[in-house]
């Protein structure tokens, strides 16, 4: 009896490396990614954050080296979080025309012109002492519509120094119609909203709350930030964010929702970012620096995950990193 050989051999495609890259089917670039960003107030050397390895607190001067570094390995776009040297009850340095993400949006749009896209998170939990992102009511609840006022007064500083983008994290219902329309009543109908439209209340935030020192004070996010066991409800907060004119979608955390990526890639016509969050980039510098797995080819997986799942950007702690690897 002949044997039988198979007729079809999808292995022929996977011979060679040249092959492999050929054929492949998505691609990682660097305009495509995204670097997240801490600059703290009131600090003269860089601080480590103990949950992250390889990111820190930045000065305004390391701030400035490092976005130059993201931006020559043509990295797409920063993502800055500022943490202020003072907190209250309301967060007034998010709205501070002098705060440290304002001043150092302007300081970076100096230097860098138009080479690399400047966005800023729009949220209120790195400016409050209580740590939560909203208003709190003396009972403890997160007081919605009070809040959008404020994230109005930082959208409209935020536009004055100069970003291109801001990103409302909040999770308030609302937010982006609200922002949107403070910006056009104030002339800033060219700055676009990059909306954190689709964000779960997620222990992946975890390390995060050490970077920028935010951790609630009491209670959690949840009654605010979207339920994990949900994916409906995603794509009604993505449609209410397109009906309030957001421009471009996020969907947070990436690696454990990427059903919802797909989902959300599916349902509309705007770009849409996945946000590879602090917990996801910790669980592998641990795993890597115990010697448990491979690091940069984890890193890689993961990131090509999210475009096939349908992630058009992706803001990731490894942007620069990555960037240079997919150049050199
Ligand atoms: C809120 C905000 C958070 C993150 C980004 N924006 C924290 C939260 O909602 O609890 C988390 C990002 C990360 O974990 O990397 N301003």
């Amino acid at each position: 009896m002949t044997a039988r050989f198979p007729a079809a051999r999808p292995r022929r495609l996977r011979r060679t490396p040249a092959l492999r890259r050929m054929v492949a089917e998505h691609r990682l670039a660097p305009a495509d990614l995204i670097l997240p960003m801490f600059v703290k107030e009131g600090i003269a050397e860089p601080q480590p954050v103990a949950s992250m390895p390889g990111v820190v607190q930045h000065t305004p001067d390391t701030l400035r080296k490092a976005a130059h570094e993201a931006v020559e390995a043509g990295v797409g776009g920063l993502m800055l979080f500022g943490i202020p040297a003072v907190k209250d009850g309301v967060g007034s340095g998010a709205d501070d025309p002098d705060g440290i993400v304002q001043r150092a949006v302007r300081e970076l749009r100096a230097d860098l012109g138009d080479s690399a896209v400047l966005m800023a998170d729009l949220c209120l939990d790195e400016y409050t002492d209580h740590g939560h992102c909203g208003v709190v009511t003396p009972s403890g609840e997160i007081d919605n519509d009070a809040t959008l006022e404020r994230y109005a007064l930082i959208g409209l500083t935020l536009a004055a120094s100069g970003v291109d983008m801001v990103a409302p994290s909040g999770m308030m219902d609302g937010q982006v119609g609200v922002i949107r329309g403070a910006l056009d009543g104030a002339g800033h109908q060219d700055v676009s909203i990059m909306a954190y439209s689709v964000k779960y209340s997620s222990a992946y935030y975890g390390p995060f709350r050490d970077a920028a020192e935010c951790a609630p004070q009491f209670g959690d996010r949840s009654a605010y930030q979207q339920d994990p066991a949900n994916i409906a409800e995603s794509l009604r907060e993505v449609a209410l964010d397109l009906d309030e004119g957001a421009d471009v979608v996020i969907v947070k955390p990436a690696g454990a929702y990427l059903d919802v990526v797909a989902r959300v890639r599916d349902a509309v016509d705007v770009p849409v970012a996945a946000y590879q969050v602090s917990g996801e980039y910790a669980m592998v510098e641990a795993a890597a620096a115990n010697g448990w797995l491979d690091r940069d080819r984890v890193i890689m997986e993961s990131l090509i995950g999210m475009r096939r799942a349908g992630a058009d950007l992706i803001l990731t702690y490894w942007a620069t990193e990555v960037a240079r690897r997919l150049t050199r």
